[in-house]
């Protein structure tokens, strides 16, 4: 649905001697239709700007943008500005304007469309009643709490009908009780219109809550991506350990340090209880975390076995074969 290749973005210099700033420094990232995608990263890695040149709100120094089989770079503006109805957007601070009621703010989007007025307010309605807010349609943004905003910039983004919805930070500034229904309400908008979703965030919440894939951003280059689950499933991925952050512990020297990812069926099984009993082995656990990412139960451990891994490859190896991820830390702890 969304296919990011070979992005390249560079800011004029602030100050006449100061030099450009390289956000981004060719970015590759593929949106299949229906998924939800998040792309993580700190403060200034780029994040914001490789939203925004999604639906060219930045145009790319170079590099092509193809949305719904389009290659946005290549319309001109008057076409670019068809192609965005496909596109909906959500912002951090909402950008509602505070003049117009709800559902004013809704049927904005709708008026270069050269909707006829009945049938905007018609769709602003529907819209407005998909994301909870039928009763508010006529009350201004001050009398809404966060959350409503929100929804109220959700509803604006939709009112179009579009088949992608771009998100930055769009839960950032609410508390986690009403970040948790805004991630839902975007979960079901995903589900029930088969909406394909790119957000930004910083927060590993977000994520583990509703996105099927990830991306890691760190100055202005992607530096891992794929399917959530895969990538826990991967040897030393940065985004794995945010997801399950096991704490510094890390064991004794000459000890054998593992770690361990279950998902599905295999985060019932008593692995430490069949390490011990089957295998006779004193297992020590130095953390351990069980979440739920989009819906499947996932488990983390890290584990202390006593002496140098030479004493457990049959244990490792019977563990790998019933599908279990494990990746051997340290071999002798230094
Ligand atoms: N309009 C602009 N002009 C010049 N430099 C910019 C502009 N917008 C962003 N930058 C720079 O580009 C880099 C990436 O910024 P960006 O806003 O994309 O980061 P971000 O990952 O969204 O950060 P945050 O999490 O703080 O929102 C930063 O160094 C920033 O200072
Ligand atoms: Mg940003």
């Amino acid at each position: 649905m969304i296919t990011i290749s070979d992005l390249h973005k560079s800011y004029p210099p602030r100050t006449g001697r100061g030099s450009e700033v390289e956000a981004l420094k060719g970015i590759n990232l593929e949106v299949k239709d229906g998924e939800i995608y998040g792309v993580v990263g700190q403060s200034g890695a780029g994040k914001s700007t490789l939203i925004r040149c999604v639906n060219l709100l930045e145009r790319p120094t170079s590099g092509h943008i193809t949305v719904a089989g389009q290659d946005l770079t290549a319309l001109s503006d008057a076409e670019l500005r068809v192609a965005r109805h496909g596109i909906g957007m959500v912002f951090q601070h909402f950008n509602l304007l505070s003049s117009r009621t709800i559902a004013q703010n809704v049927e904005l989007g709708l008026e270069i469309t050269g909707l006829a007025r009945n049938r905007r307010h018609a769709r602003s309605r529907e819209i407005l009643d998909l994301v909870g807010l039928a009763d508010r349609a006529s009350a201004y943004p001050s009398q809404l709490s966060g959350g409503q905003k929100q929804r109220v910039g959700i509803a604006r983004a939709l009112a179009g009908n579009p088949k992608v919805l771009l998100s930055d930070e769009a839960t950032s500034s609410l508390d986690p009780e009403t970040t948790e229904s805004i991630l839902e309400l975007l979960k079901s908008l995903n589900t029930e219109l088969g909406l394909t979703i790119l957000l930004i965030t910083h927060e590993m919440e977000v994520v583990k809550r509703i996105c099927d894939s990830a991306a890691l951003i760190e100055d202005g280059r992607i530096v891992e991506s794929g399917n959530v689950i895969g990538l826990l499933n991967t040897p030393r991925s940065k985004i794995a350990h945010a997801l399950f952050p096991l704490g510094e512990s890390r064991g004794e020297a000459g000890n054998t340090i593992i770690e361990i990812m279950y998902a599905g069926h295999l985060a019932d099984e008593p692995i430490v209880g069949r390490l011990s009993r089957e295998y006779g082995i004193d297992v020590n656990i130095l953390g351990a975390a069980v979440e739920l990412v989009s819906d499947h139960r996932v488990g983390r451990m890290r584990l202390e076995l006593p002496g140098p891994v030479s004493a457990y490859g049959d244990a490792i190896g019977k563990l790998r074969s019933t599908g279990l991820y494990v990746e051997v830390l340290s071999e002798v702890a230094a």
